[in-house]
């Protein structure tokens, strides 16, 4: 079974196939309008189910688009609307959208209860966001990063900030893709050890850098997301601004970083918080192509799951 769960449970070449038919479907698109129809049709008499326990923009309409414009049908669920949300099981909500739905993408919080929805479900299920990841956001990163700079292996990306769920994908691809990263942020927000470790035994070099000035010198890519996550508690938010100023993107430390190094964020972005406006909108910020780009990426993450 395909189930797309992270990053670094996905193989390289599969990783570079997807990236490379994301791009592949891009270019087919070039000019038609959002509700065309693909010339192939390739999910045409699928049904997705799309489950949402916390709040999205972009996930939520870039899955349900991508669907559409492959030939299949979506449906937007919220999980605190479904029995899910009321005590029936994870293992039992798994088997009978399995009996409906050839697809299932979930948001959730507990990175458990993805985990228990695929080991149940008889079709694959794609990780639209954890507590702990959020692989479909780096794909479109990547696919971002290599369509305006060339292949992204050997290149060096600094995440300045919380070392949160989008970063841990962020080093997830670094093992794959072959390239090295930087972390800046406080000891206390540092990522995961493991997803380190793991990174660095594939070949990449990742480091930890206290001081953000000296991480993002001869940065090729610099990377940020919100202080505060949709799972963080709103009672540690004065203590994480506190922690976290030092590390905002803005021009002064982007001029830190090598002179064609672009700018990311997943967003939704705190502007003047985690990042300036004036990087958010200059010229080395690819926020929304990136944001177009979740499309892309998820219509090739969605075929490979189906086999299609
Ligand atoms: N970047 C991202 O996943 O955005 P949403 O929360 O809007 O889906
Ligand atoms: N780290 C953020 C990402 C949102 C897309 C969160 O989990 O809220």
């Amino acid at each position: 079974m395909n189930h797309f769960l992270d990053i670094h449970k996905t193989t390289p070449s599969d990783l570079r196939a997807m990236i490379d038919q994301a791009a592949a479907m891009k270019q087919a698109r070039a000019g038609r309008s959002k509700g065309a129809a693909d010339d192939a049709q390739p999910l045409a008499g699928h049904m997705v189910a799309l489950i949402f326990e916390k709040p999205s923009t972009r996930t939520r309409v870039s899955f349900d688009v991508g669907v559409r414009q492959m030939g299949g049908q979506s449906m937007v669920l919220s999980g605190s609307e479904m029995q899910l949300g009321h005590g029936e099981t994870i293992a039992d909500t798994a088997r009978v959208l399995s009996r409906y739905v050839d697809l299932i993408m979930i948001r959730t919080f507990e990175e458990d209860v993805l985990l228990e929805l695929a080991e149940n479900a008889a079709v694959p299920v794609i990780n639209g966001l954890t507590n702990r990841t959020h692989p479909c956001q780096i794909m479109a990163d990547i696919l971002t990063y290599e369509e305006h700079r060339g292949p992204i292996a050997g290149k060096k990306v600094v995440w300045s900030g919380d070392g949160n769920n989008v970063c841990a994908s962020m080093i997830h691809a670094a093992g794959q893709f072959g390239f090295d990263l930087t972390f800046t942020g406080p000891e206390t927000l540092d990522p995961e050890r493991v997803f380190i470790e793991e990174a660095q035994a594939k070949g990449s070099k990742i480091e930890i850098v206290r001081d953000p000035a000296r991480a993002v010198e001869g940065a090729d890519l610099v990377v940020t997301d919100t202080w505060v996550s949709m799972h963080d508690s709103q009672t540690t938010k004065e203590r994480r601004h506190n922690q976290l100023r030092p590390y905002q993107i803005n021009a002064a430390l982007m001029a830190q970083a090598k002179e064609d190094a672009l700018f990311m964020h997943c967003l939704p972005a705190h502007r003047g918080e985690e990042v300036t406006n004036e990087v958010m909108d200059g010229p080395q910020s690819v926020i929304f192509d990136e944001a177009e780009n979740r499309l892309h990426a998820q219509k090739a993450v969605m075929r490979w799951c189906l086999g299609l």
